[in-house]
């Protein structure tokens, strides 16, 4: 079948589509489709292709204990983020974050439990307590993705979305590249649940698809994206020379069970750092690795778990990524060294998943709903995908009775450069520690990219990193403090002036907007 005027090898219709197959994606599509709603799946890879699968750490919820609250992680999430986290939308996900485990857990999903039989609990970076419930050991993501896999929703695999289409009624349409061509859904919502942006950068704890889709379809769109620059690497992935592309992550849950970090000397990496010490946010304990890499001209410290008793039952999967890069974690150091990992900024919505494109929603890693501010709490993740995921899956359901007919596409070029060259520019000028003339080189590498009509996957995926990164280094640039995970050694502190978010758009000539400084709604 053609469509329309004959450009299309297929077309179809849903009420809503979802782009991304993790945990924000399927868990929206299930709550959609439960409302009633024809809820029709793309993804790009396949069933386990997503950042969800590689999760390790788990969930943070606060449980049925009395030392624990749901104001002291919300304390523990707005002390992470340094200012900027929007503390109403911080309260409103955290307070439903039990509700959101429990419906996972009735779906199937299993959680690891102690001797007393109640679901045990760890401690990460920047918890001021032992709030994190995890699956498999270190396999919680794969759990999380299990089960909601499990639940049957129809999802379109190896189908990758290229272009929302918008008209006077907000979102009309989707184009969507697949095994039998350019097609069109013909749809008046399109929540974007496409995971993260580490690809930017040469080692990343993320899947080879995480390449920034959402961000620059969303732009592409007419929507806003706040806080980009706001990219956090995770100090402990696994180092071995060379080693580039997805590393393994060395959860922070290792350092929850007692593991310590130290240099290539034998020396603490974070004593005086900060009160937390190891378990410090992840911003102060990357900084601290980057400095004393710089120090000492090391390229890897060390972190030494060999006093963890059950190490490979605790961390069954951590084991495996090390005995296979022949490093024994009962009895070596692993090495270790700060890698991309999460992107705390994204496209701009509510704590509903609302865009300010009417029809347009974004869920999980690639939206921004101010819960992260300037640096994500560890395995506050999990938590928002499940979450936001329902409520946006809820919400895509005041767009039925929306007529939605896609008549006529124009496509938006976009600039695009190949992935390694974006992954060599940004690993070289815009990693932990950036300064503004750094910045200027990329940004007029980048300005080197040539326009095109992207189409097929690959293509898609660098015009998506490029224009990512092109606006990332925009917004870098302007934030002239270091705050988070945001660190300019030309501005190294924070400066309260700046103490508000940055949003960027793409306008209709294809070029980026200024940033525009928003208030976080933190009083
Ligand atoms: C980890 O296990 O250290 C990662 C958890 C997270 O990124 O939230």
């Amino acid at each position: 079948m053609t469509s329309p005027a004959g450009r299309y090898a297929w077309e179809a219709r849903a009420d809503l589509v979802v782009v991304g197959g993790g945990v924000a994606g399927l868990t929206a599509a299930r709550t959609a489709s439960l409302r009633g709603l024809d809820v029709l799946t793309v993804s790009k890879g396949g069933p386990t292709d997503t950042s969800t699968q590689y999760a390790q750490g788990g969930i943070a919820v606060v449980g049925d204990v009395d030392t624990d609250s749901v104001e002291s992680h919300v304390v523990d999430t707005c002390e992470a983020g340094v200012g900027l986290c929007d503390e109403a939308a911080v309260y409103s996900i955290v307070e439903s974050g039990r509700d959101a485990v429990a419906a996972l857990a009735a779906l199937g999903a299993v959680f690891d439990r102690g001797r007393d039989g109640e679901v045990s609990r760890t401690r990460e970076g920047g918890h001021s307590t032992r709030r994190i419930i995890h699956a498999g050991g270190d396999a919680t993501g794969a759990e999380v993705q299990r089960a909601l896999n499990a639940a049957g929703l129809p999802v379109l695999f190896g189908a990758a979305a290229v272009q929302v289409v918008t008209g006077p009624h907000g979102v009309c349409g989707l184009v969507v590249a697949s095994a039998e061509g350019l097609g069109v859904i013909h749809t008046p919502a399109v929540l974007l649940a496409t995971g993260g942006l580490g690809q930017l950068y040469a080692c990343s704890t993320n899947p080879a698809g995480a390449t920034a889709d959402g961000i620059a379809l969303a732009l592409t769109a007419g929507a806003a994206v706040a806080d980009l620059e706001f990219v956090q690497f995770h100090p402990t992935v696994l180092y071995t020379p060379g080693g580039v592309g997805r590393r393994p992550l060395i959860s922070e849950a290792v350092r929850g069970e007692g593991a310590i970090l130290v240099d290539t000397k034998g020396n603490s990496v974070t004593a005086g750092v900060h009160p937390l010490g190891d378990l410090a946010p992840r911003d102060v304990v990357s900084r601290a690795i980057a400095a004393r890499l710089r120090e000492l001209g090391a390229d890897h410290v060390y972190l030494d778990a060999r006093t963890l008793d059950g190490f490979e039952t605790r961390f069954p999967n951590i084991t495996a990524s090390c005995l296979e890069a022949g490093i024994d974690p009962r009895t070596q150091l692993i090495p270790v060294a700060p890698a991309a990992h999460y992107s705390c900024g994204g496209v701009a919505t509510d704590v509903h998943g609302r865009t300010g494109v009417p029809g347009l929603y974004a869920a999980g890693e690639v939206a921004r709903t101010g819960l992260h501010g300037a640096n994500r709490l560890a395995s506050n993740s999990l938590l928002e995908g499940l979450v936001v995921g329902e409520r946006a899956g809820a919400a895509a359901a005041e767009r039925r009775g929306v007529h939605a007919e896609v008549v006529d596409v124009v496509r938006t070029p976009l600039p695009a450069l190949p992935r390694e060259v974006v992954q060599s520019i940004m690993t070289s000028h815009a990693s932990v520690v950036r300064d503004g003339a750094g910045l200027d080189v990329a940004r007029k590498a980048l300005a080197e990219a040539e326009d095109c009509v992207a189409v097929g996957v690959s293509e898609l995926e660098d015009a998506a990193l490029t224009l990512t990164a092109t606006a990332l280094l925009e917004v870098a640039s302007a934030r002239a403090e270091s705050r988070g995970c945001h660190t300019r050694v030309d501005y190294p502190n924070t400066d309260p002036n700046q103490r508000r978010s940055t949003q960027i758009t793409l306008g209709a000539d294809g070029v980026l907007g200024l940033p525009e400084n928003l208030s976080t709604g933190v009083q």
